[in-house]
């Protein structure tokens, strides 16, 4: 008989799993990020992302993106290196870099896009976040779900979710879908709302309370994606990884709308507000 349990992510947890910066320590030590991610018109996705990993503290960040995007990414991220995917749109993946991959933030869902990234998948075996355009070129066919790699973290929202594993009636009926889908698939899955659930593939589930409605736009999901990205990087587990980056995301806006309001806070404040987040984990 399995026993699963649902936790409420507090500030208990979340210092239990935050480790500061060690003073002997080098780039090496925080790992190495690639976000694949940007097309014509949706490169500032990749950018927020690559921001995101950036100021979340990864060792080494690289944009795999297309060539279209190479000076906007080279300006906005002098930090990050740029790896060159394609024209317009990525149509290859491959990187020679020991990296972790998050994929998705305003990658398109062009014809070449779609076959670069299945084939990837065929090849890749390593655990990965998947987020936005990467999920739905996988949900145009549910074969392609068993090519996400054991212990990777998908990063839904609601009609992301939707369009991976079927409408259900109510939140109730998709979480307990998520969980059977986690469970099934070896994933976890960050259904993201309002309270954004994070389901391990073991039927565990951690609901987060930071968060609010000036997260309501477009770019949002992307510092998501960013920062967990980063977080395996450091070598988090994936299940501490979300839990500290689902909170860290929902406090920084909670921070950051204290000081611009909901209304006019941008995902590039909550980027900037990381870092008082730091300061109080720290
Ligand atoms: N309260 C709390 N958190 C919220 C709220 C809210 N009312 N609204 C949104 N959020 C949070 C979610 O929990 C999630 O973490 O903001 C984030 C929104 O993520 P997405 O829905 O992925 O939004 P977005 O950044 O716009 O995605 C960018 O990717 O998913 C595609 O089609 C989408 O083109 C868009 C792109
Ligand atoms: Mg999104």
């Amino acid at each position: 008989t399995e026993t699963t349990e649902d936790f409420v992510i507090n500030e208990k947890l979340v210092d239990g799993i935050f480790k500061p910066r060690q003073d002997f320590s080098h780039k090496g030590t925080y790992g190495k990020v690639t976000i694949a991610g940007g097309s014509f018109g949706k490169m500032g996705a990749a950018v927020l992302a690559t921001q995101s990993a950036l100021k979340t503290g990864a060792g080494l960040t690289f944009t795999l993106a297309p060539r279209c995007g190479y000076e906007i990414l080279q300006i906005s991220c002098p930090e990050a290196m740029f790896t060159e995917g394609g024209g317009e749109f990525i149509e290859n993946f491959e990187t020679e870099n020991e990296t972790v991959y998050g994929i998705g933030p305003g990658l398109g869902t062009h014809e070449e896009t779609q076959k670069g990234l299945l084939n990837f998948l065929k090849r890749y075996t390593k655990p990965l976040i998947l987020d936005a355009d990467a999920l739905n070129i996988i949900s145009k066919d549910c074969k392609n779900l068993k090519l996400i790699p054991d212990l990777s973290v998908i990063t839904p929202h609601p009609k992301e979710f939707e369009r991976l594993f079927g409408s259900t009636e109510n939140s109730f009926e998709r979480l307990k879908l998520a969980r059977e889908k986690a469970a099934e698939l070896n994933i976890y899955i960050v259904l993201k709302d309002h309270h954004t659930q994070i389901v391990s593939p073991d039927g565990n589930v951690f609901y987060n309370i930071t968060g609010n409605a000036g997260l309501a736009k477009g770019g949002s999901g992307d510092i998501l994606t960013g920062i967990l990205t980063s977080l395996i990087a450091h070598g988090y587990s994936q299940e501490d990884a979300c839990i500290l980056g689902v909170w860290l995301h929902g406090r920084a806006a909670d921070l950051a709308a204290g000081k611009y309001s909901k209304e006019s806070m941008l995902p590039t404040d909550v980027i900037n507000t990381f870092g008082s987040v730091f300061e109080e984990l720290n």
